[in-house]
């Protein structure tokens, strides 16, 4: 990866993402390929990035998309994934986006509890249809990883257990309006440790051959998203080793295999870049303020997370710091107690590891406009959503004065 974050800063202004498409692609095709042995489908998990053009490329890779809101679904559809690659999850869905899941004929919903199976069958009935059904399982495992993204065990709110995903399949299976094709499991995300995954993949397998045994077949297995990335010097889950074990799980069953990753895909091509605006110093602190915020990258703030820092100058003067935004909060940080050169006004500062949850955890927080995306493909870069302006920020609400 070789780009000029300065002359990109010269052309479209700070703070911008920049991403690079060549290295989405990389990742897409390392994955597909280690699961080359068996049909599969790669549902990029567009909670991650959802910029339109970053998964029209997804889609131009054969994609699918795994969407939690109806909106994701549209996004997805806009860019030319086809229905049939098209998955919908969330643990709380309305009665309208599961009706324009149902109109729009997408691969399957992921249902994640018994009351919502209720409710999607009385609107497929409603509107005469039959749905396609993938239920959710939590297999109780500790994925170790943070627990604000871990999500299979029962304290967590996903999923449903064995027992009652049983209930539910027999369900599907006497109901007229519910097709019962898929079984899911996602036990949590930036997972850097093979174990858990396949302790919650040998548990899915079981209960599937218990289905087979009571004659519900399944058509889809899939096994979430969760892989891992560098933010710092962790060691990751080999794509091969990954997928070897799925297919060893899952030897004898005739299933095509879903995965749902996100991070994985798009988290490492992207940067966030800033610029210093004034240094400061007290008697116990050296503060670098940059123009970038809390509201653009959110998640040193929110989880702690470490984020890869680097202060685009060649000055040798190292000293400690943290790395502040101008929002009027103390969890304004990107970094803290870090090592950084002596930095001069409008010197940039890159964020790496910033494709995957930064973008779309944006917010307008203290009226920021949400910043530029620009995107590098073949060399060449391009913008791929415009920095919003003040008029964007009050469009909804000017009406009303
Ligand atoms: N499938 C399901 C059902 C999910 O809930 C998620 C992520 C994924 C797939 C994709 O997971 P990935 O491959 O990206 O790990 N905002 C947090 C991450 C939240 C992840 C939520 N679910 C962060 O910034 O770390």
């Amino acid at each position: 990866m070789n780009i000029d974050f300065q002359e990109l800063a010269d052309k479209y202004q700070t703070p911008y993402y920049v991403y690079d498409f060549d290295y989405i692609t990389k990742q897409f095709n390392e994955l597909k390929e280690a699961f080359k042995a068996r049909k599969s489908l790669i549902a990029y998990a567009l909670k991650a990035n959802s910029n339109l053009s970053l998964i029209k490329h997804l889609a131009k890779q054969g994609s699918g998309a795994d969407c939690v809101s109806i909106g994701e679904v549209k996004r997805a559809l806009k860019v030319g994934i086809p229905a049939y690659k098209i998955i919908f999850s969330g643990v709380g869905k309305i009665d309208l986006e599961i009706k324009q899941a149902l109109e729009l004929n997408i691969l399957m919903i992921n249902v994640e509890s018994e009351a919502e199976l209720e409710r999607i069958e009385s609107i497929a009935k409603s509107l005469n249809k039959i749905v396609r059904i993938s239920i959710r399982v939590n297999p109780n495992i500790d994925p170790k990883t943070h627990p604000y993204i871990s999500t299979g065990l029962h304290e967590n709110k996903f999923g449903v257990d064995i027992n009652t995903a049983k209930r539910m399949y027999i369900k599907c299976k006497n109901s007229k309006s519910l097709e019962p094709v898929g079984i899911h499991c996602h036990i949590g995300s930036q997972l850097t440790k093979l174990e858990p995954l396949t302790e919650a993949i040998s548990i899915l397998a079981s209960l599937l051959k218990n289905l087979k045994a009571i004659k519900i077949d399944i058509s889809f297995f899939d096994v979430g998203g969760g892989l891992g990335i560098i933010y710092d010097n962790e060691t990751l889950i080999d794509t091969q080793e990954y997928a070897q074990m799925i297919l060893k799980e899952l030897f004898g069953l005739d299933i095509t295999i879903v995965c749902e990753p996100g991070r994985f895909l798009v988290g490492n091509c992207g940067f966030f870049i800033t610029k210093v605006l004034y240094e400061k110093t007290n008697e116990s602190k050296r503060f670098v303020i940059v123009d970038g915020a809390m509201n653009d990258l959110l998640r040193p703030a929110l989880y702690n997370a470490h984020h890869k820092v680097e202060l685009l100058n060649d000055n040798k003067d190292i000293s400690d710091c943290n790395l502040v935004g101008p929002i009027c909060e103390s969890g304004d940080f990107f970094a803290k107690d870090i090592k950084l050169p002596s930095s001069q006004h409008n010197d940039l500062v890159a964020i790496y590891g910033a494709g995957a949850y930064c973008f779309t955890m944006s917010s307008n927080y203290n009226t920021r406009p949400r910043v530029a995306e620009i995107a590098i493909e073949a060399g060449k870069d391009r913008l791929i959503r415009q920095r919003e302006t003040f008029e964007d920020l009050i469009a909804l609400e000017e009406k009303f004065l």
